[in-house]
């Protein structure tokens, strides 16, 4: 089943949550001149068109990235992403979003490697065309919980992975979960990054356990819900599981949550931010 197109969510407020604290935790990887490598297991297209039929027929954007990029309050913890943002719209307010590519695109160095797996011919091809002069970058149209699995431990022992399901079959939950927790068994100093949606509570709940079930350390577990939870269809908010997070995560993230509800919300938002399960 591949329905899911990232196009109509691009910029929504689940990316700016999932994209600024990939940017940061990208940015502290360049902090050291040693090489990393950047998975990407679900890499959808690389780049969005705001314009284009899919962003305007959902307008998701609009309650995300467009509230936020020409705000002069926004905190510093947002300014690796936002001003990424801004450097790809030079001559527009906004007319381009990037997906995970896009942005580790931004941040990786010559000594750096990049692998993306997508498996939707469509979104593959503008993948590929997306990462046209990107030098080491190897890009596979197969499965990306495998495709992490036959990486790791990377060669330089640093590495990113972002695992970005779309959740459209159920078992996406624990098998993300699973694959995290496999990964970790071959290279558990790796930082990963885990985005899920809320819609139904207990399938999170399920997957905190089996988190905490595991030999997993240190898993920082984020969340921002727009609204209260409901038994009706849709994602109320958004959150993150990050294995091994950068040190200051905690303390930018702390400044991210309120300022998001503040620009982004209503009365009805909230948030946590909390260490699932210690060092
Ligand atoms: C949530 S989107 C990814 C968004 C992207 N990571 C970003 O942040 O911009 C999920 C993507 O995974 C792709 N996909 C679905 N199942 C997959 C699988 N088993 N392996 C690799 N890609 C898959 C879908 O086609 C879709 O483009």
């Amino acid at each position: 089943m591949l329905s899911y197109r990232h196009a109509f969510h691009a910029g929504n407020f689940a990316d700016v949550l999932k994209h600024s604290v990939l940017s940061l935790v990208l940015d502290y990887m360049t902090r050291k001149e040693k090489g990393f490598c950047y998975i990407d297991s679900h890499s959808g297209a690389g780049m969005y068109q705001l314009a284009d039929e899919y962003a305007q027929k959902t307008g998701e954007y609009k309650n995300g990235i467009a509230k936020i990029i020409n705000d002069d309050e926004a905190p510093e913890s947002l300014e690796p992403y936002l001003s990424l943002i801004s450097s790809l719209n030079l001559n527009s307010e906004l007319d381009v979003y990037p997906g995970s590519p896009g942005i580790a695109k931004a941040f990786v160095r010559r000594q750096d490697s990049s692998h993306l797996f997508e498996l939707h011919p469509t979104d593959i091809q503008h993948l590929q065309d997306f990462c046209q002069r990107w030098r080491k970058v190897f890009i596979k149209q197969s499965d990306g919980y495998q495709g992490v699995l036959g990486l790791l431990p990377p060669p330089s022992r640093r590495g990113v992975v972002l695992i970005d399901p779309p959740y459209e079959l159920k078992e996406d939950y624990p098998k993300a979960v699973k694959t995290i927790v496999k990964a970790y068994a071959k290279f558990s100093t790796g930082t990963y990054i885990l985005w899920y949606p809320v819609v139904k509570r207990e399938l999170i709940e399920q997957m905190s356990d089996n988190f905490s079930k595991s030999t997993v350390k240190n898993v920082l577990q984020v969340e921002f819900c727009l609204e209260s939870d409901t038994d009706e269809y849709g994602m109320t908010g958004t959150g993150l599981f990050i294995v091994n997070p950068p040190w200051q995560l905690t303390a930018q993230l702390e400044e991210i949550l309120p300022y998001m509800k503040n620009k982004l919300g209503s009365n009805d938002t909230s948030f946590t931010l909390k260490q699932l399960i210690a060092e």
